[in-house]
């Protein structure tokens, strides 16, 4: 059965129906992948799924992999299971963030699947950094094609590491994944397309700048992928399944929810080392 691709805005993210999640064939995967490309968010609605069937749908786009904090946690699984309750608040996802970029190889793909939802809240929101880079000026894009930025762990991961594990954990943790640095400008692995890389989530500094600098820039980047016009936000309803590409979107997640309780179950795909983008200079000025 081919898939029916439909976008939900005209920027990013797409519908997509038609096909069996479960057994997934070549074609299908194909179809996924051209559909991803192209719209870089995709809602597959709800079908369930078991642990192995969402590895197995995860594998159409890369192979699936421990997220790398989980690993250095002990966890071995693939299949991760994100929980938030009274007990477990929301871990500082509500600012925009492409995952880990603090570590020098980020996913390429996250899958996942609603297993509870809340009464109310509790949505995601992705917002297109292939837009947002078009977006700007030409000169803006040939000065950010040739600067890198550090990316750290949120400060406020250690914490809820601390208080759960103590100082000795949250502070191996935090040795751990100390940061790396990555270009500001990105080349999408698969397409080539040119993508704004920073992100609130992670990004500290802009490389080589004084502070105020640094701080003035990113500050006006982070708002620039703020706008509505780049984004696609989603309401989670049981047994959604939704896919996105890492390096094409940074996404965040509002604690607009909490105490209510929302699962849902993660599989990271694929491997990235950002790249920095080719610019090409045509008569002085920098595309
Ligand atoms: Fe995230």
């Amino acid at each position: 059965m081919a898939a029916n691709v439909r976008p939900l805005t005209g920027t990013i993210g797409a519908r997509v129906e038609g096909l069996d999640l479960g057994a997934l064939d070549e074609d299908g995967a194909a179809a996924l992948r051209d559909a991803l490309d192209r719209h870089h968010v995709l809602v597959l609605g709800a079908q369930p799924l078991d642990d192995d069937q969402q590895r197995r749908l995860a594998e159409a786009f890369g192979a699936p992999h421990v997220h790398p904090v989980a690993a250095w946690m002990g966890s071995s699984d693939v299949v991760a299971y994100v929980t938030n309750d009274a007990d477990n608040p929301p871990q500082g996802d509500s600012d925009f963030h492409t995952d880990y970029t603090f570590h020098p190889e980020i996913a390429a793909v996250a899958v996942l699947q609603a297993q509870a939802v809340t009464s109310h809240g509790g949505d995601t929101v992705w917002s297109d950094t292939h837009a947002a880079y078009d977006a700007l000026s030409p000169a803006l894009r040939g000065w950010l094609g040739g600067l890198e930025a550090h990316h750290r762990m949120d400060p406020r991961f250690a914490e809820v590491m601390r208080q759960r594990h103590g100082d000795e954990v949250a502070d191996r943790v935090t040795a751990a994944f100390g940061g790396t640095v990555h270009p500001m400008v990105v080349s999408h692995p698969r397409t080539g397309r040119p993508a704004l890389f920073v992100n609130p989530g992670y990004t500290d500094r802009v490389v080589g700048l004084e502070p105020k600098e640094s701080d003035a820039l990113l500050g006006f980047l982070f708002e620039h992928l703020g706008q509505p016009r780049f984004h696609y936000r989603h309401h989670w309803a049981v047994d959604d399944v939704v896919v996105w590409d890492e390096v094409a979107t940074v996404h965040q997640g509002p604690d607009d929810f909490w105490p209510e309780r929302r699962v849902l179950r993660r599989v990271c795909a694929g491997v990235v080392v950002p790249q920095p983008a080719v610019s090409v200079t045509v008569g002085g000025i920098a595309s």
